[in-house]
């Protein structure tokens, strides 16, 4: 169940008998020639709602939260249509929105991620909220739990990933997050021609990883169409489906096993 779906008496009554909420994490940035403004918070949710189906579907309970969609992407800002928060206050909306779940009841946090640049925010944000309780012992921290997993890194999910594309696949704008996108989303993909796909080196996967880029002006003068070492013309709505399928079920046993000790 969506949240924004849910009266507040369902979700009270879901508190009673469980404390678990996915909040998927995406980006507003641009992904290359044919990738959407919003792929990486639509792929996030995507996973996320189907994910709950499938929960549901077993007999077992959800609640998803919105997307929380604006996020850092200071080195997508030279390309038209990014929006991105500093690090600083993506990580107070992080602490805002789990000070406000857990006032309702909420205990487990799990933030399903489709964004590289979320992923040290996130987790410098779980720190200090942890950091509340271990240092001032805080009572309304206690117990809170916290699980971070961006969709892309679930085991199968990852090698259909290389199964599908290799090194194609890539850093930013990736076949992967297209195709998922071009299965989910009501709008004709542009097609790009000719599209040249350059593979990164090893180095550059390891000092770039999680989106640790340059400035916004040097990022676009490196990576002219806003690709990053991907080749996205080779996305697939079939692709896309089997792997928003792949993801969505693997999410889906992860927040159960987050989850488990909520089962009956
Ligand atoms: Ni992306």
């Amino acid at each position: 169940m969506r949240l924004q779906l849910a009266t507040w008496p369902e979700v009270e009554a879901y508190l009673g008998t469980r404390d678990g909420i996915a909040i998927p994490l995406g980006s507003t940035e641009q992904h290359g020639p044919n990738g959407l403004v919003g792929t990486d918070a639509l792929c996030a949710e995507q996973v996320a709602w189907h994910g709950a189906q499938s929960v549901v579907a077993a007999g077992r309970k959800i609640l998803v939260a919105p997307t929380q969609a604006l996020t850092p992407a200071q080195f997508n800002l030279a390309f038209p249509g990014t929006i991105s928060l500093s690090a600083s206050t993506f990580a107070q909306v992080l602490e805002d929105m789990v000070r406000s779940l857990a006032r309702s009841g909420f205990r487990r946090f799990y933030f399903l991620n489709g964004h590289g640049a979320n992923v040290a925010v996130t987790r410098a944000a779980i720190h200090d909220l942890h950091l509340r309780r271990s240092i001032n012992a805080q009572p309304e921290f206690a117990s809170l739990q916290f699980r971070f997993r961006s969709w892309w890194d679930y085991a199968q999910t990852n090698s259909l990933r290389a199964q599908l594309y290799g090194e194609a696949e890539g850093m930013h704008a990736t076949p992967s997050e297209v195709a998922i996108t071009q299965a989910m989303v009501n709008r004709s993909a542009p097609t790009v021609e000719n599209m040249a796909f350059e593979p990164l080196s090893t180095e550059f996967f390891v000092s770039h990883a999680g989106d640790n880029h340059n400035d916004a002006q040097t990022h676009r003068e490196v990576f002219a169409d806003g690709r990053v070492g991907s080749d996205p013309s080779l996305a697939d709505p079939a692709h896309g489906r089997r792997l928003l399928d792949t993801a969505a079920k693997e999410f889906a046993d992860d927040f159960l096993a987050f989850t488990s000790d909520q089962e009956n």
